[in-house]
């Protein structure tokens, strides 16, 4: 069994790509199992509140889930060209403290899909994690990007993805991610 962790970079109820998980996690295979997790919870990074209080609670209950996992799948949003605060500061929190950060990030496989009402693909979030992924020395997967425009017309009026070709696209990536994390995981 291969062990996912899926994050979302959206706290909306909606989101879009939130549900890209939940459409992921339809479509991985018999041997993946793809836990969603979700941010709410996560405090804004204070350097003072770790001094003082250390590591909030929801913070090592991800990290916790982090380290547990075979490998990650963040589905990302885009804000203003790059990285929603929301996950960018969940990523923060879970470098923290610096000696520890090596144990949740180095070696362990990432990928990374997003979903945009627009058309833009959040090409930009995904290229800014890119960034942040490599500092954190993450395995980014590198078997295909998962971009999608214009989401809202690839859903049905619940807001899941309906669209059989992107169902199909969601679960070859999941699978493919997967394997992947299994490779590396065997290797280590
Ligand atoms: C956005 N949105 C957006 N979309 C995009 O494709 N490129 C962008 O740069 C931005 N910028 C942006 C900034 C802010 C502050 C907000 C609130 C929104 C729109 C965004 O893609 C849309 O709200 C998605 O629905 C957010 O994802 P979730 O929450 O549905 O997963």
């Amino acid at each position: 069994m291969t062990r996912l962790l899926g994050i979302s970079g959206s706290l909306r109820a909606g989101s879009i790509n939130t549900a890209l998980l939940r459409a992921a996690q339809q479509g991985a295979g018999p041997d993946v199992q793809l836990e969603i997790a979700t941010l709410h919870g996560i405090p804004v990074y204070d350097g003072d509140v770790e001094t003082s209080s250390g590591i909030p609670a929801a913070v090592t209950a991800l990290k916790d889930k982090v380290a547990a996992s075979d490998g990650v799948l963040i589905a990302t949003p885009e804000y203003n060209g790059g990285i929603p605060g929301v996950a960018k500061n969940a990523i923060d929190w879970l470098s923290r403290p610096s000696a520890d950060a090596k144990r949740i990030f180095q070696g362990r496989p990432f990928a990374l899909m997003g979903a945009t009402p627009g058309g833009l693909a959040t090409l930009g979030s995904q290229n800014a994690w890119l960034l942040i992924l490599k500092k954190l020395r993450t395995q980014v997967w590198g078997g295909g990007w998962l971009t999608l425009s214009h989401a809202s017309t690839l859903m049905d009026a619940s807001g899941e993805y309906t669209d059989e070709a992107t169902r199909k696209q969601l679960a070859d990536f999941v699978n493919g991610f997967a394997a992947f994390a299994a490779r590396v995981h065997s290797s280590n």
